[in-house]
């Protein structure tokens, strides 16, 4: 059976892959943020996950304004970057499982979730950015795809959006399809975006680490704290663009069982944003033994 080995999550910044394809790594500025993957990389190289499920929000590629899904889920051979920003080159493509998209698919229509099923779509600097500071080389070394990913789509972008408790009990659905799937296989969950920031308006440059804070200890420990707050109590707190802590939501909710956070950084501001790393390692549990 598939098992779900744990979960990273890390803030998405189209500038990262500036940085990235500039070499800067080293860079006074970019150093603390790229030294803040070095636990996460030594911990995958422990587990070796076979597969990754990406909580993030589109830019703007598949959906536009016209039409927004509130989740959507990819289930295509092939995901192809399309957009990194910064007018840089995009990433090869990441391939994708999907026999294991579509056991995902079905799994959430029969718990009543009803998430747009893509069989094409594109990943934006919410997916890679994430990925290539994670399996390190990946947004250097052409070609090299340790693993397969399911993209899994959140509107944090435009109201109506879905509530934090919805994301939560959307990714419990994700995760009872992935502790149901019959290959052996390990999952790791990554969540992607925030924490506090906003780019427009009277607050462009909001940060609030104090609330981060909060949020990636719920993460840590017990999420049911955020399960009441409503988007506009998230705007207020972690900006318009924090609604994107819904991706880390959906994802924290797919870990079933019980966690022990394995490494966490948090550094304040890259390109107006609270950048967070946070990696969390699912105990070892029976499947049977799923909620
Ligand atoms: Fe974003």
């Amino acid at each position: 059976m598939a098992r779900i080995i744990g979960s990273m999550s890390a803030s998405h910044v189209p500038a990262v892959g500036n940085a990235i394809a500039r070499g800067l790594q080293e860079d006074p500025y970019w150093k603390p943020f790229f030294d803040g993957f070095t636990p996460a990389q030594k911990w995958l190289a422990e587990v070796k996950p076979d597969v990754a499920v990406v909580f993030s929000n589109d830019h703007g590629l598949n959906f536009f304004l016209d039409k927004m899904p509130i989740f959507a889920i990819g289930a295509a051979p092939s995901y192809p970057s399309a957009d990194e920003g910064w007018g840089i080159p995009v990433n090869d493509p990441w391939p994708g499982i999907p026999p294991l998209s579509w056991h995902i698919a079905n799994h959430v229509v029969e718990e009543e979730f009803d998430p747009v099923i893509c069989q094409q779509m594109l990943i934006d600097h919410a997916v890679c950015l994430p990925m290539a500071c994670f399996f390190e080389d990946c947004g250097r070394n052409k070609g090299y795809r340790p693993v397969k990913i399911v993209p899994v789509g959140i509107n944090t972008v435009q109201f109506p959006m879905p509530s934090l408790k919805r994301c939560f009990e959307f990714g419990r659905a994700i995760g009872r399809a992935i502790e149901s799937y019959p290959e052996d296989l390990k999952v790791v969950l990554i969540g992607t975006g925030g924490l506090s920031h906003q780019l427009e308006g009277e607050r462009a440059g909001h940060l609030n680490k104090k609330f981060d804070t909060y949020c990636m200890d719920c993460i840590a420990g017990d999420p049911s704290p955020l399960l009441g707050l409503s988007n506009v109590d998230l705007v207020e707190q972690a900006g318009t663009a924090g609604l994107e802590f819904m991706n880390w939501m959906t994802m924290r909710g797919a870990l079933l069982g019980e966690v022990r956070e394995v490494t966490r950084t948090y550094h304040i501001p890259i390109s107006n944003t609270a950048a967070a790393v946070q990696v969390l390692e699912q105990l070892p549990r029976l499947a049977a033994a799923a909620e």
